[in-house]
């Protein structure tokens, strides 16, 4: 099978990525910009800008059986237009193009900010209800690609992802903050008042999940990439210090609470596990026919 992976030198993309080389019986082929970041995956490459005209796309990208689409330009301000102005009409036009010249199976990254200001525990049947840019511009082009399937036979998952820390996470996250400060040797780290329950993942575990549902065969539709366990900023932070035996005196409440965000929210994975147990099916029937 043919899988190619877009925006695959990102955060997430490289590690979706090897993921995927680890499974054998499946050709990479990864996408992005920046051809040196691309040649850095060890798997086959095309640079690719998607803001292009997407003309012949389908045949320049490898044809491939599944897309598992994570570029995304220009984040994390979510309140900027550009999410909307940009990057929902360029996305809607190179995956519409996509999918008319032949993609069969289309799985795309969306965000748990589509949820808007809803506390507890989201599913994904809630109705979406976006407060930022960001959040709206991904809520949208779910929606216009669902309509797309009434003209186009395709399979679609939409995964909205949550929390996020592990290798390669950019510099402006909170937890790459905490590990400057632990390097630099510092004896105080401002931040929130840190009471905020997050729903957080390694960055490889997000990966592997993102495969999985991309790749099993029965379940199509909206899925939560979440753990469903809801934790405080502040225990994330304690534990991931104590994990680096390091000590950092946390100066609560320096930063007020992102007014983006509701206060406690978390994801249900319900969803999410039918389709890991499909794939797990699946391998098993691959590996004992
Ligand atoms: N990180 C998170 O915590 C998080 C949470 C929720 C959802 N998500 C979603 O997950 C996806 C991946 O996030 P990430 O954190 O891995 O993002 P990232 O690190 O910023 O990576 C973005 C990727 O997209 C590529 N890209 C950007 N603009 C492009 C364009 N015009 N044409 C082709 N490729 C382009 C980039 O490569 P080049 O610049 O070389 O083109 C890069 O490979 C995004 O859709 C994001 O919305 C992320």
């Amino acid at each position: 099978m043919k899988v190619l992976v877009s925006g695959a030198t990102g955060f997430i993309g490289k590690q979706v990525v090897q993921f995927l080389q680890g499974l054998g019986q499946i050709r990479v082929l990864t996408s992005a910009r920046n051809e040196a970041k691309l040649k850095q995956l060890g798997a086959d490459y095309i640079v690719y800008d998607l803001d292009q005209e997407p003309e012949n796309c389908y045949e320049r990208l490898g044809r491939p059986e599944v897309l598992i689409h994570l570029a995304w330009e220009g984040l994390p301000n979510y309140q900027e237009s550009f999410h909307l102005d940009r990057n929902l009409v360029n996305h809607y036009r190179f995956l519409t193009s996509m999918i008319a010249q032949g993609l069969p199976s289309l799985t795309v990254t969306g965000t748990c900010y589509e949820y808007g200001l809803q506390n507890g525990c989201v599913q994904e049947e809630m109705p979406a209800d976006p407060t930022t840019c960001y959040g709206l511009a991904k809520d949208v082009l779910r929606r216009r690609l669902e309509a797309l399937q009434q003209e186009h036979p395709f399979r679609l998952r939409w995964l909205r992802l949550f929390f996020l820390h592990g290798p390669g996470q950019p510099d402006r996250t909170l937890m790459a903050q905490v590990n400057q400060a632990l390097a630099a040797g510092r004896e105080a780290f401002d931040m929130s008042g840190g009471e905020q329950l997050r729903d957080y993942l390694p960055v490889a575990e997000v990966a592997a999940l993102i495969a999985k549902v991309a790749l099993q065969p029965r379940h199509d539709g909206i899925f939560n990439i979440c753990s469903g366990q809801p934790i405080s900023v502040r225990r994330l932070v304690e534990e991931h210090i104590a994990a680096r035996g390091g000590r950092l005196r946390l100066n609560l409440g320096v930063f007020p609470y992102p007014a983006h965000e509701p206060l406690a929210f978390w994801g249900d994975p319900s969803r999410l596990r039918l389709a890991v147990a499909a794939f797990e099916e699946e391998q098993n029937h691959a590996a004992n026919p």
